[in-house]
Formats: structure tokens, sequence, C-alpha cells
């Protein structure tokens, strides 16, 4: 592995498209990479492929909305997002993905990061590194002249914030304003992307959009101040004689519901269009709530973030919970020795936690790398904790210097997938994933993740 420098773009480049089936001809090298982060981009190489890439990464610096306190809303904390992930085909399936990923951990941990963060081309492939899917992308569509039935309060204040059309969104400064709206939207699974992502986003490169307009954005304003945008584009098309044009939204957020219902009630009344895609959104979103529900919206569900610890203890602390907890939680990881062993996760009555590891294989020191057949599975029944030790509590009684037992024990990418609230211990228990070894740890923990609310899909990056 070795980090990627300006002579390098052009491979970087050349590769991504080969992997990605992109066609060459439609965008620069330069205009493809513009929104990577310089010090990010890793190249992979292999004795097979002299001369050329065996493989690119790259990486961004993200936010994430994760869920707040019972007195505190939602909050952002960072997370590095993977992207840019691209084998040649001629080494692929010969280990180049997974040495890039334990290269991507281990850089993390180096920095001190929490959490790591992706969206997956094929959901097949992450699950084996430790990832856990922990959003939704819930893509619905509403038809033109869409009624929203928003309660009275929400309509009187969607009735005051106006909505003005951006007509062009290449510029440094709009892209500055739309992050700016992003950062303060509260809506828990918002994925806030660095100024160079944005500007990237928002940069018009008419090949890559053939028959569809630029990128346009409503903004909702209020009092003087942005409270929400919708970036979309149409594209046209006639059917018999009717106009039949398509509005794709690509980024909706809302300071709050009367904002969200103002873009909401801009985007379904364009003339032309007869439809609205809406993706990245929630089975709770209020729009499609608003909407009448999902039937008729022709409702598509994928997996959106993945997200997967560097440290178990800080990503757990990060966020806040909705009762009391503690816990002691029994946890492997395939890739990474620092997350394995017993976590003591405590929640006070203000929803705050602190998590720490009670029990550490004796080589802490080292970053090591587990064969993936390293977790347990046992049958999801509840017995005396100490019945069924985990392979946690086996590592610490190795260490004999330890006696601690865990309350569950856990895959580590269980953990991404009930950190946003989208998935309850409840749910994985019933699954056989989480396997309970203190009569209601399941059910206590199920209740101080439990966000009330689905995270949104967010942004893809
Ligand atoms: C997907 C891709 C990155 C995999 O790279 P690779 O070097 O072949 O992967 P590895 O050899 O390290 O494979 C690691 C494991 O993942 C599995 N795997 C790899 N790609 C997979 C896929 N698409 N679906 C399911 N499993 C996959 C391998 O079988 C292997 O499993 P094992 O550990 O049980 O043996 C590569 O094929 C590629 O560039 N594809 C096109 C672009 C793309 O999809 N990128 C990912 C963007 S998120």
């Amino acid at each position: 592995m070795r980090l990627a420098t300006p002579d390098d773009t052009t491979s970087v480049f050349d590769l991504d498209m080969l992997a990605f089936v992109g066609d060459p001809s439609q965008v620069s090298p330069e205009q493809a990479t513009s929104g990577l982060d310089d010090g990010r981009t890793f190249l992979a190489e292999h004795p097979d492929l002299p001369g050329e890439l065996a493989g690119v990464y790259s990486s961004y610096d993200l936010q994430v909305r994760v869920p707040g306190t019972p007195a505190r809303g939602t909050s952002l904390v960072p997370m590095n997002g993977l992207t840019w992930v691209a084998v040649h085909p001629d080494v692929r399936r010969r280990g180049v993905l997974s040495a890039m990923i334990r290269h991507h951990l281990e850089q993390a941990r180096e920095h001190g990061e929490a959490m790591l963060a992706l969206h997956a081309s094929e959901p097949g492939i992450y699950g084996r590194f430790g990832y856990g899917v922990a959003s939704h992308d819930v893509e619905y569509t509403l038809a033109r002249g869409t009624r929203f039935a928003a309660p009275p309060v929400v309509a009187a204040e969607a009735d005051g914030t106006g909505t003005r059309l951006l007509r062009d969104l290449d510029d440094d400064d709009v892209a500055a304003r739309l992050r700016g709206i992003e950062l303060d939207a509260p809506t828990l699974g918002t994925v806030v992307c660095p100024p160079r992502f944005w500007r990237r986003l928002v940069r018009d490169v008419p090949t890559l959009r053939p028959g569809t307009e630029p990128s346009r954005a409503f903004v909702a304003t209020r009092d003087g101040r942005d409270v929400g945008m919708a970036v979309f584009s149409r594209s046209r098309r006639w059917e018999a004689g009717a106009a039949d044009g398509t509005v794709t939204v690509h980024r909706l957020v809302a300071s709050d519901a009367g904002a969200l219902l103002a873009l909401g009630r801009r985007l379904v009344d364009m003339d032309l269009m007869s439809s609205v895609r809406l993706p990245g959104r929630g089975l709770d979103d209020p729009l499609l709530a608003w909407a009448g529900g999902p039937r008729e919206r022709r409702l598509r569900v994928g997996d959106a973030l993945w997200l997967r610890p560097v440290d178990v203890g800080r990503m757990l602390e990060a966020r806040g919970y909705a009762s009391p907890l503690d816990v002691r939680l029994g946890v492997t990881d395939p890739l990474d020795e620092h997350n394995c062993g017993t976590w003591h996760l405590r929640v006070g009555e203000d929803g705050t936690a602190t998590c720490e590891r009670l029990c550490a294989p004796s080589d802490a020191g080292r970053t090591g790398v587990r064969p993936p057949e390293y977790a347990t599975t046992q049958p999801a029944t509840t017995q005396p904790a100490t019945a069924q030790p985990a392979t946690a509590v086996d590592a610490a009684e190795q260490d004999g210097d330890l006696e601690v037992t865990a309350d569950v024990s856990l895959d580590v990418g269980l953990l991404g997938e009930m950190f946003l609230g989208l998935t309850g211990a409840r749910a994985l228990a019933e699954q056989g994933r989480l396997v309970e070894h203190t009569a209601g740890a399941v059910a206590a923990m199920t209740r101080a993740f439990a966000t009330g609310v689905a995270p949104i899909g967010g942004s893809s990056f």
C-alpha cells in the first residue's frame, strides 16, 4: 500500500473507470477526482501486475447525525467514510480488498477515529469486515400535485416559509451555503459531506447528465435564515403528446417540519413534470406520511449507510440513549483485536454513556488480524451469565488476570446495525445473531438503543 500523489490521478481514474464500468470519455480525471481530499487516497500494488495499480481506495472526513439523549436532540459526530474502492480485474479475489480494508482500519486507529462508514456497491461484500447496515435507503415517488395532509401547525409554518429557485449551483458560495443547511438539519442519519465533496456535487459536467438539466435547488428561508433545501434535476419526456417529465431529488434537508413541507409542495408543483423521485429517505419520512403513506408510491428499500467501530467504546459513547443501561457486551471482531473483549456499557439517567473494556487480549498493542471463523454462534436463549461464556470471556480467562462475564455476545458489525436505532437488540436476538447470557439484558438494550424514528438513508458518498 502507498499514498497516492497528484501524479497518480490518471491511473486512479483509469482503474476506477475499469472497475465501475465507466466511460472515460465523459469526464476528465481531474473532474472525477476533484471531490477527494488530499492525503486520503491509497494505492495497492501486486507482484502479478507490475507497473499497474492493483487497487485503490479513498476516504472522506464525514459527520453523521446520531441519536440524542431524552433531553437533547440528535448530534453530529465524525466518521471516516470509505469510497472509491476498486480492484483491477486481473487480481480480483486475491485479497487486495481485504488488505485495503485492514490498512484503512489501521490508518483510522492511528488517527484516533471512532468509526468507519461506507455505502456498498453490492450487499455481500462488507459484513465480513465488521460493517453493519445502519440505515435503509428508502426511495419513493410522488405524483405531480400530491396533496400533503400535514397538521395545521406544520402547514402554517410552511406557509410562513419562502422558497426560491437557485438556478446555477456551480459556485463556491452556493456549495458552502448548501452544506451549511445540511449541517443544521436535525434528521437522524443525515450524512454531512466535506466542502470539497459538496463543491464537486454541484459542479456541472454536461457529459454526465445526457438529456437532463444541470442541478438546480430550492432553498427554503424563514426570518432571513436558510431552513432547508432540495437539490434536484428535471428530465423531459413526452408520452403520446403529454408531458411526462421526472424530477430527481439529489438532496433534501430541512431544519424543521415546516421547511420540509414547503420544499415538498414546491417539488410536486413543477410544470411539465409528472413525478418526483426521492431517494435517500426513511420509512418515517414526514413527507411520505403526509402524502398518504407508502402504498402506490413505488417504494424501494435497500441498504444505505454501513458502520463499523474503530474503537467500540468511543463509538458507543458518541451517541445518546433513551433509558439507563448497565450491560457487558462480549464483542468479537474479525479484523481487529483492539475491539475484542468484554465492554462495559453504562448509561446514566441523563442518557449519556461510558463504555470501557473490562478484559483485553494480552497483546493489546498489536493491530492484529483475526481469521473470519473467530465469531462463535450460540443458541439465542436466556442463560445465566456464567453458563455460556462468550469468546471475549474466553480471551479474558486465558489472560488469567480477569474474570469477566458478558451479558450478551455479538459480532462487532451488530453495533453498526444498532447504532442509529435501525435494528433493535430484540430483533438481532430473534435472528440468533446476538446471544443473551443474562436474562433481561436484551430487553434493556432494546429500550436504551431505541430512537422511536427510523434514520434516513442520507447522502451516498
Ligand atoms: C468488490 C471488489 C472491490 C472486491 O475486491 P477483491 O480484491 O476481489 O476482494 P478480496 O479478494 O479481498 O475478497 C475478500 C472477500 O470478499 C469476497 N467478495 C469480494 N467481492 C465480493 C462481492 N462482490 N460479493 C460478495 N463477496 C465478495 C471474496 O469472495 C472474499 O471472500 P472470503 O474472505 O470468504 O474469501 C472488486 O471486485 C471490485 O473492484 N469490484 C468492482 C467495483 C466495486 O464494486 N467496488 C466496491 C465499491 S463499494
